[in-house]
Protein backbone atom coordinates (compact mmCIF):
# COMPACT_ATOMS: atom_id res chain seq x y z
CA UNK A 1 0.00 0.00 0.00
CA UNK A 2 1.59 3.61 -0.87
CA UNK A 3 1.72 5.76 2.06
CA UNK A 4 2.41 9.26 2.06
CA UNK A 5 4.75 11.59 4.85
CA UNK A 6 1.84 10.81 7.54
CA UNK A 7 2.16 6.83 6.84
CA UNK A 8 -1.88 7.04 5.78
CA UNK A 9 -3.43 5.48 2.98
CA UNK A 10 -3.53 7.96 0.08
CA UNK A 11 -7.65 8.71 -1.67
CA UNK A 12 -7.15 10.23 -4.26
CA UNK A 13 -10.45 12.27 -5.45
CA UNK A 14 -10.84 13.06 -8.78
CA UNK A 15 -12.47 16.20 -10.07
CA UNK A 16 -13.44 14.65 -13.60
CA UNK A 17 -14.94 17.86 -15.19
CA UNK A 18 -12.17 20.45 -16.88
CA UNK A 19 -14.88 22.86 -18.11
CA UNK A 20 -14.84 26.42 -17.42
CA UNK A 21 -17.00 27.39 -14.45
CA UNK A 22 -17.84 23.49 -13.60
CA UNK A 23 -19.78 22.71 -11.39
CA UNK A 24 -18.00 19.29 -10.13
CA UNK A 25 -15.69 21.86 -8.45
CA UNK A 26 -17.86 22.67 -5.56
CA UNK A 27 -18.30 18.90 -5.41
CA UNK A 28 -15.34 17.76 -5.47
CA UNK A 29 -13.63 20.03 -2.63
CA UNK A 30 -17.31 19.07 -0.72
CA UNK A 31 -15.47 15.27 -0.78
CA UNK A 32 -11.90 16.15 0.03
CA UNK A 33 -12.99 18.26 3.08
CA UNK A 34 -15.15 15.29 4.54
CA UNK A 35 -12.45 13.37 3.70
CA UNK A 36 -10.21 14.88 4.98
CA UNK A 37 -12.14 15.71 8.43
CA UNK A 38 -12.02 11.61 8.56
CA UNK A 39 -8.98 9.69 10.58
CA UNK A 40 -6.62 7.41 9.01
CA UNK A 41 -6.24 8.02 5.45
CA UNK A 42 -5.30 10.79 3.53
CA UNK A 43 -7.62 12.52 1.12
CA UNK A 44 -6.14 14.63 -1.60
CA UNK A 45 -7.68 16.74 -4.57
CA UNK A 46 -6.96 15.22 -8.32
CA UNK A 47 -7.79 18.01 -10.42
CA UNK A 48 -8.10 16.64 -13.97
CA UNK A 49 -8.20 20.24 -15.33
CA UNK A 50 -4.36 20.84 -14.00
CA UNK A 51 -3.10 17.96 -15.42
CA UNK A 52 -4.01 18.63 -19.47
CA UNK A 53 -3.82 14.90 -19.85
CA UNK A 54 -3.93 15.08 -23.89
CA UNK A 55 -5.64 12.89 -26.44
CA UNK A 56 -4.33 9.39 -26.77
CA UNK A 57 -2.13 9.22 -29.56
CA UNK A 58 0.86 7.32 -28.40
CA UNK A 59 1.34 4.07 -30.28
CA UNK A 60 2.07 1.85 -27.06
CA UNK A 61 -1.40 1.33 -25.35
CA UNK A 62 -0.95 2.42 -21.71
CA UNK A 63 -1.41 -1.30 -20.39
CA UNK A 64 1.52 -1.83 -22.27
CA UNK A 65 3.77 1.05 -21.78
CA UNK A 66 5.07 -0.06 -18.27
CA UNK A 67 4.51 3.42 -16.96
CA UNK A 68 6.77 5.18 -19.25
CA UNK A 69 5.03 7.71 -21.31
CA UNK A 70 6.12 9.82 -24.57
CA UNK A 71 3.75 12.80 -23.05
CA UNK A 72 5.21 14.78 -19.69
CA UNK A 73 1.24 15.40 -19.13
CA UNK A 74 0.52 11.50 -18.65
CA UNK A 75 3.57 10.72 -16.98
CA UNK A 76 2.20 13.13 -14.08
CA UNK A 77 -0.90 12.29 -14.58
CA UNK A 78 0.76 8.72 -14.07
CA UNK A 79 2.46 9.59 -11.24
CA UNK A 80 -0.12 11.49 -9.29
CA UNK A 81 -2.68 8.32 -10.11
CA UNK A 82 0.26 5.70 -9.19
CA UNK A 83 0.58 7.27 -5.48
CA UNK A 84 -3.19 6.51 -4.41
CA UNK A 85 -4.42 3.86 -2.94
CA UNK A 86 -8.10 4.61 -3.74
CA UNK A 87 -10.16 6.62 -5.43
CA UNK A 88 -13.57 8.68 -5.40
CA UNK A 89 -14.27 9.48 -9.02
CA UNK A 90 -16.27 12.85 -8.84
CA UNK A 91 -18.52 12.47 -12.35
CA UNK A 92 -20.78 14.65 -13.86
CA UNK A 93 -22.80 12.92 -16.69
CA UNK A 94 -22.63 14.09 -20.19
CA UNK A 95 -25.10 12.71 -22.52
CA UNK A 96 -26.51 9.67 -20.68
CA UNK A 97 -22.84 8.86 -19.98
CA UNK A 98 -19.02 9.10 -18.92
CA UNK A 99 -17.23 12.97 -19.39
CA UNK A 100 -15.01 12.58 -22.17
CA UNK A 101 -11.93 14.37 -20.85
CA UNK A 102 -12.22 11.96 -17.52
CA UNK A 103 -12.63 8.43 -20.14
CA UNK A 104 -9.56 9.74 -21.87
CA UNK A 105 -7.59 10.58 -18.46
CA UNK A 106 -8.61 7.11 -17.29
CA UNK A 107 -7.81 5.30 -20.88
CA UNK A 108 -4.48 6.75 -20.62
CA UNK A 109 -3.20 4.97 -18.08
CA UNK A 110 -3.07 1.01 -17.08
CA UNK A 111 -1.27 -0.78 -14.09
CA UNK A 112 -2.12 2.78 -11.87
CA UNK A 113 -5.29 1.61 -11.54
CA UNK A 114 -5.37 -1.99 -10.84
CA UNK A 115 -7.21 -3.64 -8.43
CA UNK A 116 -7.72 -0.53 -6.83
CA UNK A 117 -10.76 0.60 -4.54
CA UNK A 118 -13.02 3.43 -5.86
CA UNK A 119 -16.29 4.91 -4.82
CA UNK A 120 -18.34 7.57 -7.28
CA UNK A 121 -19.93 10.67 -6.57
CA UNK A 122 -22.01 11.55 -9.65
CA UNK A 123 -24.33 14.77 -10.59
CA UNK A 124 -26.22 15.96 -12.92
CA UNK A 125 -30.31 16.10 -13.47
CA UNK A 126 -30.64 13.01 -12.63
CA UNK A 127 -27.72 12.45 -10.15
CA UNK A 128 -25.58 11.15 -12.99
CA UNK A 129 -26.82 7.50 -12.28
CA UNK A 130 -25.98 6.42 -16.14
CA UNK A 131 -22.38 8.16 -15.79
CA UNK A 132 -21.81 5.96 -13.03
CA UNK A 133 -22.85 2.94 -14.09
CA UNK A 134 -21.17 3.19 -17.01
CA UNK A 135 -17.89 4.01 -15.13
CA UNK A 136 -18.70 0.79 -12.62
CA UNK A 137 -18.39 -1.28 -16.41
CA UNK A 138 -15.17 0.93 -17.09
CA UNK A 139 -13.57 0.36 -13.97
CA UNK A 140 -14.49 -3.49 -13.92
CA UNK A 141 -11.33 -3.75 -17.25
CA UNK A 142 -8.81 -3.24 -14.14
CA UNK A 143 -10.53 -5.37 -11.60
CA UNK A 144 -10.80 -2.22 -9.18
CA UNK A 145 -13.31 -2.77 -6.65
CA UNK A 146 -15.93 -0.07 -7.26
CA UNK A 147 -18.03 0.85 -3.50
CA UNK A 148 -21.73 -0.15 -4.30
CA UNK A 149 -22.81 2.93 -2.06
CA UNK A 150 -22.59 6.21 -4.22
CA UNK A 151 -23.47 9.63 -3.86
CA UNK A 152 -25.86 11.55 -6.42
CA UNK A 153 -26.82 14.91 -7.15
CA UNK A 154 -29.15 16.78 -8.74
CA UNK A 155 -27.87 20.08 -10.09
CA UNK A 156 -31.66 21.35 -10.52
CA UNK A 157 -32.17 20.78 -6.10
CA UNK A 158 -31.62 24.16 -5.28
CA UNK A 159 -29.19 25.66 -2.86
CA UNK A 160 -26.19 23.22 -2.96
CA UNK A 161 -25.53 24.32 1.01
CA UNK A 162 -28.51 22.16 1.52
CA UNK A 163 -28.07 19.38 -0.82
CA UNK A 164 -24.86 18.76 0.68
CA UNK A 165 -26.11 18.45 3.79
CA UNK A 166 -28.98 16.08 2.63
CA UNK A 167 -25.98 14.19 1.30
CA UNK A 168 -23.52 14.30 4.36
CA UNK A 169 -24.90 11.09 5.61
CA UNK A 170 -24.81 9.31 2.59
CA UNK A 171 -21.14 10.50 1.39
CA UNK A 172 -19.78 9.51 4.97
CA UNK A 173 -20.93 5.87 4.44
CA UNK A 174 -19.68 5.72 1.02
CA UNK A 175 -16.20 6.73 2.44
CA UNK A 176 -16.60 4.09 5.09
CA UNK A 177 -17.38 1.53 2.59
CA UNK A 178 -14.16 2.60 0.46
CA UNK A 179 -12.05 2.67 3.42
CA UNK A 180 -12.78 -0.62 4.60
CA UNK A 181 -12.39 -1.97 1.18
CA UNK A 182 -8.88 -0.11 0.66
CA UNK A 183 -8.28 -1.78 4.21
CA UNK A 184 -8.96 -5.63 3.11
CA UNK A 185 -6.90 -4.68 0.08
CA UNK A 186 -3.78 -4.67 3.01
C1 LIG B 1 -21.85 18.05 -23.04
C2 LIG B 1 -22.83 17.98 -21.93
C3 LIG B 1 -23.75 16.95 -21.89
C4 LIG B 1 -24.63 16.84 -20.82
N1 LIG B 1 -25.44 15.75 -20.76
C5 LIG B 1 -26.15 15.54 -19.62
C6 LIG B 1 -26.83 14.30 -19.44
O1 LIG B 1 -26.84 13.44 -20.28
N2 LIG B 1 -27.47 14.10 -18.28
C7 LIG B 1 -27.49 15.05 -17.28
O2 LIG B 1 -28.07 14.80 -16.23
N3 LIG B 1 -26.88 16.23 -17.44
C8 LIG B 1 -26.19 16.49 -18.59
N4 LIG B 1 -25.53 17.67 -18.76
C9 LIG B 1 -25.70 18.72 -17.76
C10 LIG B 1 -24.64 18.59 -16.71
O3 LIG B 1 -25.07 17.68 -15.72
C11 LIG B 1 -24.37 19.94 -16.05
O4 LIG B 1 -24.01 20.87 -17.05
C12 LIG B 1 -23.25 19.84 -15.03
O5 LIG B 1 -23.08 21.09 -14.45
C13 LIG B 1 -21.96 19.41 -15.69
O6 LIG B 1 -20.93 19.30 -14.77
P1 LIG B 1 -19.71 20.33 -14.77
O7 LIG B 1 -20.33 21.72 -14.67
O8 LIG B 1 -18.92 20.01 -13.55
O9 LIG B 1 -18.96 20.13 -16.05
C14 LIG B 1 -24.65 17.82 -19.81
C15 LIG B 1 -23.75 18.88 -19.89
C16 LIG B 1 -22.83 18.95 -20.90
C17 LIG B 1 -21.81 20.06 -20.92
Amino acid sequence: MTTNETNEPTIGVILGSVRQGRFGEAVAHWVVDAGQAREGFSYQLLDLAEFNVPALTAAVTPGAANNQYEDPAVTAWSKAVDACDGFVFVTPEYNHSVPGAMKNAFDSLGPEWAGKPVAFVGYGADKAIRAVEHWRQIVANFSMFDVRNQVGFSIFSGEFDEAKAANAGALDRMLTDLEGALSARG
